[in-house]
């Protein structure tokens, strides 16, 4: 089998986060939210991956990635001029699948459990097209499959009304035959050629479509809420802990330094080169990147990119701080929420 990683769209929803660059290199808990995805196909013994890259600083896509090799896999990068949805994307692979089968994995989806069990089921089946479905609170914001009986009988994109809860998450699995019904697409209402709506033809032409139902958590991270929510969850998940007690999950990286009198709760990710300096209170749920100097502050539920800076005694919580950003205060905040793009500077 291949894979493929959806790495275009514009990432409207994550406001400043993604004018330097695309969300799927964002990261959470210190890694980039599409590694989740190349690392999960890795994990599950595909080598062969395309990365489709759009027209929001494509080239940081590739310098991150490079030629696969140093993740152990090949990667070939496919160019999408504007996103015009998820079946252009992958339409546009056609020559690189070939004649394989192949799993379609958006980078901005996280899914808990791993990709080697569904991958074993689709490359032994005769199935032509099999999705993972998850239960969801708000089915307003996900392609949906509605049922009769066992059966699933339409799949919705976006649907104001609908009697199911059960949303087709972003990792699909195809057969070539998925490139005939794409060719056939009309762009929707919002003039995107729709994933869902080639798998609603799969159905209709009387192509197998198989299902299987998600256990554990998985999540569309395309909200500055949701980013916070599914760094809470992997943080959750983390191995490689340094347990100090029972409480506390908290992995320290290279050369990082931490005042003696910092309180510090888990779980909690701090990466290469940082000074946690005195009277700092962390967690939980916090990830803090490389390079990170920390004063006085009190930082919860948040993630803060590499080489920044927040001096003074400022309480931040449910924050997203983008690299080389700084916040110095000399007058005491209390509860804060921030959302702050790279490069941005904070003085009161
Ligand atoms: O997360 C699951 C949902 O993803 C599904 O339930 C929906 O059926 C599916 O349409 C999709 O909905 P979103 O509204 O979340 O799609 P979004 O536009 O955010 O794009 C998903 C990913 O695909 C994102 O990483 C960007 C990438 N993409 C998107 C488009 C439209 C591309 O690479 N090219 C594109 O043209």
């Amino acid at each position: 089998m291949k894979g493929i990683i959806l790495h275009g769209g514009y990432g409207t929803r994550l406001g400043p986060l993604t004018l330097s660059g695309p969300k799927q290199l964002l990261k959470i808990a210190n890694k980039p939210m599409s590694q989740f995805a190349l690392e999960d196909i890795k994990n599950a013994g595909i080598n062969e991956i395309a990365i489709v890259i759009g027209d929001v600083y494509p080239e940081k896509v590739k310098d991150y990635y490079g030629n696969g090799s140093k993740f152990g896999l090949k990667i070939t990068y496919i160019s999408q001029d504007k996103p015009r949805g998820i079946s252009h994307a992958v339409g546009l692979c056609k020559e690189f699948v070939g004649n394989d089968k192949f799993v379609v994995y958006l980078g901005d989806n996280i899914m808990r459990k791993d990709l080697n069990g569904f991958v074993k089921k689709f490359s032994s089946s005769t199935d032509d097209c099999m999705i993972l479905l998850s239960e969801v609170d708000d089915p307003s914001r996900f392609g949906i499959a509605e049922f009769n009986n066992n059966n699933i009988n339409k799949i919705i994109e976006k649907p104001k009304n609908t009697n199911s809860n059960l949303a087709v998450i972003g990792i699909y699995f195809f057969t070539n035959k998925i490139f005939e019904i794409i060719e056939k697409l009309k762009p929707s209402a919002r003039g995107e050629l729709e994933i869902t709506d080639a798998i609603q033809l799969v159905l209709k032409n009387g192509y197998n479509l198989n299902y299987e139902k998600v256990t554990g958590w998985w999540k569309d991270t395309g909200t500055p809420e949701d980013i916070i929510h599914a760094n809470k969850l992997i943080l959750d998940n983390l191995k490689n802990y340094e347990k100090l007690n029972d409480n506390q999950k908290i992995s320290i990286g290279k050369n990082s330094t931490i005042s003696k009198d910092c309180c510090i709760n888990g779980p909690i990710i701090i990466g290469d080169n940082c000074n946690i300096g005195s009277e700092v209170r962390l967690g939980p749920n916090v990830s803090i990147g490389n390079k990170v100097i920390l004063k006085k502050c009190k930082i919860k539920n948040s993630l803060i990119m590499d080489n920044c800076i927040i001096d003074g005694s400022i309480s931040l919580v449910d924050s997203i701080i983008d690299q080389n950003s700084e916040i110095t205060t000399n007058v005491k905040i209390n509860e804060i929420k921030l959302l702050l793009g790279q490069f941005s500077k904070i003085q009161i």
